[in-house]
């Protein structure tokens, strides 16, 4: 298995292309299945989690093709001939539940696993299964899967979520532009891959209002028809490169950046003192001279600040001048990093969704392991401000989420390389 090894010290200079949003791409590509005419995606970024969303379509009978070196993907679902998800590809991947939604609008009936458990928490998918309900689905929970039918097809109604949840909204708003008469969607999510999925359900003829809010209305339509859509930038990405600069000093651009797409993230930013400064390209981040100053950090749904970037940030402050409280909200167990921070030379300590991080002047460099995407990121941010060197290990769980981690980072002057074990 490859590694990535990451050598401390120096500032960073220069420019990082920000990709298209991995979250937005992973139910965009779903939405192929809601038309029988083709939907072009591009801006698409190269990645594992990608191939498998791929593999999964590819499986129910759609057509992907990947081209332009896989940012453009070419899908068409004109002859769909299998209404079953397996566990095999569903369980590498939770976004697979993604496909349950639009198969069940647009054919009556699919059967799809159940993701199961997964690193970071429990995650069910009851809300995305209650929301199908109130638009008529009969849904039959056997051996593992979801057996869901609406015969005569599915009906718009109210959904009320009990709490907000970015999948089941996009399940359901997917689910929607093909029910019969009008589904009010409240206490909906509002993230920005919510309102990029909706503008290319717009282009497909989809009738929608409300996205970016928390009540989404969607008129249903006899059908849709085909799009070519480019998936928003990578907010996430953005904010994780953004740290870089900010964890080791100098000055980078970020291209195709936008603070609207980070709004709280940038405020904290700016409250450690990191300026941010938008240019004609991106935005520019820039760690002024003088420690970074800790700061208090509450994970909440957008607009707030994204449980995504919590590992990342929590990587700056532990080299922060102060103590910092970190407060984790959405999930129950995604404080993984942490004991690999602490072999880093991090104070740390955390309690059920708390940790409270206490600055240390340096942070040491070691052999470290992830057990998800964002807390191997956090890692090798926190190698390129450490002295000596960091080895992380399971780097797949960054190729699910990150293109060109190592050139990316070399471009700006980082000493990164992956190392394969072979
Ligand atoms: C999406 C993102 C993920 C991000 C998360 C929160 C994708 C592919 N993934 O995940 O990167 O961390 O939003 O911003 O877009 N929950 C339930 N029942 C459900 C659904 C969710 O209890 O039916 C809970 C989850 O366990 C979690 C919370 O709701 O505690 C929020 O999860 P949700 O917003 O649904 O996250 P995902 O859509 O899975």
């Amino acid at each position: 298995m490859d590694s990535i090894l990451v050598k401390g010290g120096g500032s960073l200079q220069g420019q990082i292309p920000i990709a298209g949003a991995k979250n937005a791409c992973l139910t965009l590509m779903p939405a192929t299945l809601l038309s029988d005419e083709p939907l072009t995606l591009t801006n698409a970024p190269r990645l594992s989690d990608i191939r498998t969303m791929t593999q999964l379509l590819q499986s129910l009978g759609a057509e992907v093709t990947s081209l332009n070196d896989g940012k453009v993907l070419a899908m068409s679902s004109h002859n769909l001939n299998n209404d079953t998800a397996h566990y095999d590809i569903v369980r590498k991947m939770r976004a697979s539940i993604l496909v349950l939604g639009p198969m069940l609008a647009r054919n009556g009936h699919a059967i799809v696993s159940l993701p199961g458990g997964c690193a970071i928490g429990a995650r069910p998918v009851d809300l995305h299964l209650k929301a199908l309900e109130a638009m008529g689905a009969e849904l039959d929970l056997k051996d593992g899967y979801v057996h869901a039918k609406a015969p005569g097809g599915l009906k718009g109604g109210k959904v009320d979520f009990e709490f907000v949840s970015v999948g089941a909204t996009e399940n359901a708003l997917m689910a929607a532009t093909l029910a019969k008469g009008t589904t009010v969607l409240n206490n909906a999510a509002r993230e920005p891959e919510i309102v990029d999925l909706a503008r290319c359900l717009r282009a497909m003829g989809a009738q929608i209002e409300g996205e970016g809010s928390s009540a989404i209305t969607i008129q249903g339509v006899d059908r849709l028809g085909g799009a070519m859509h480019a998936v928003v930038a990578d907010r996430i990405e953005l904010g994780t490169y953004m740290l870089a600069p900010a964890i080791c000093g100098g000055e980078v651009e970020l291209l195709g950046g936008r603070i609207d797409l980070l709004a709280s993230f940038c405020e904290k930013l700016d409250a450690t003192g990191i300026s941010v400064s938008e240019s004609k390209d991106g935005l520019v981040v820039k760690r002024k001279n003088g420690d970074v100053r800790a700061v208090n950090v509450t994970t909440e749904p957008f607009p707030g600040f994204p449980t995504d970037l919590q590992a990342q940030m929590m990587a700056l402050l532990c080299t922060a001048r102060g103590t910092s409280v970190l407060e984790e909200k959405i999930f129950e167990n995604r404080f993984m990093h942490a004991p690999e921070l602490i072999r880093m030379g991090a104070d740390i300590d955390v309690h059920g969704g708390t940790a409270t991080v206490t600055g240390v002047e340096k942070l040491k460099g070691a052999p470290v392991m992830a057990t998800d995407l964002r807390a191997s990121v956090s890692l090798i941010l926190a190698g390129l401000a450490a002295q000596g060197e960091t080895r992380v290990a399971r780097v797949y769980h960054l190729d699910r989420g990150y293109e060109h981690v190592v050139a990316k980072l070399s471009g700006v002057g980082a000493n990164i390389e992956r190392i394969s074990d072979q």
